[in-house]
């Protein structure tokens, strides 16, 4: 059966093109890391790596994990090309987040953007995620917003989850939820208009 989380589907989307995504930052990962220390993170669902090396470029020491080999590899080629320094602070990993657990409390940031995973095993996913941030660090969770069913058409509408549903994944012993929240940015429907689409965007803290 089709596995749309797994190796073979996004391999075969991402042999299909030279190039996926546009090769910048994602905008909700500039706008929450910008102004941390660099330290070390955790990209899951790194794709081609683009936030990876934003990060690294920035002195961050970067674990770049995605279920794809061709996009680690895609990805790990474009860090040669910014040089020595940025290519060896990433280290690209292959895993499938459903099953790998990341070592506990080994990060200082967690960005997930767009991974998406299915609900049956999306609260496993978060959690391993948020049990990989160091005390003090920060767990960044970012989707497409539910509310974009009604703006676009979306091929897995069971995949987008509310903040809410995030949020309340984190233990309140352990988290503080600094942002949950449906952002707004502009976007383009399949038929060329221009919309406002919402990323779903959690940070949280984990208590020192
Ligand atoms: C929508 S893309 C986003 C890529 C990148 N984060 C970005 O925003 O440009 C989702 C990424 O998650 C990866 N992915 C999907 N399911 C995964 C899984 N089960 N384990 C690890 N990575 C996965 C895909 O290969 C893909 O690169």
């Amino acid at each position: 059966m089709h596995d749309p989380h797994g190796q073979a589907h996004w391999d075969a989307r991402y042999s299909s093109r030279e190039q996926i995504w546009s090769g910048e930052p994602n905008r909700q990962l500039v706008a929450e890391a910008a102004s941390l220390p660099p330290a070390r993170a955790l990209d899951a669902g790194s794709g081609e790596g683009a936030d990876a090396l934003w990060l690294a470029d920035r002195g961050w020491r970067v674990t770049a994990v995605d279920v794809s080999p061709v996009a680690l590899a895609r990805a790990a080629a474009r860090a040669a090309e910014h040089g020595d320094g940025v290519a060896s602070r990433v280290t690209w990993e292959h895993a499938d987040v459903r099953t790998w657990s990341p070592p506990l409390a080994a990060y200082d940031l967690v960005s997930a953007q767009f991974l998406h995973p299915a609900p049956d095993v999306r609260p496993q996913v978060v959690r391993r995620l948020a049990a990989a941030v160091a005390p003090g660090g920060a767990l960044l969770y970012v989707g497409h917003d539910p509310s974009d069913l009604g703006v676009v058409p979306r091929g897995h509408p069971e995949i987008l989850a509310a903040v809410s549903e995030i949020a309340q994944l984190l233990d309140d012993d352990v988290w503080d939820v600094e942002v949950a929240e449906a952002r707004p940015r502009p976007g383009t429907h399949t038929d060329g208009r221009a919309v406002t689409l919402h990323d779903a965007v959690v940070r949280a803290r984990r208590r020192l």
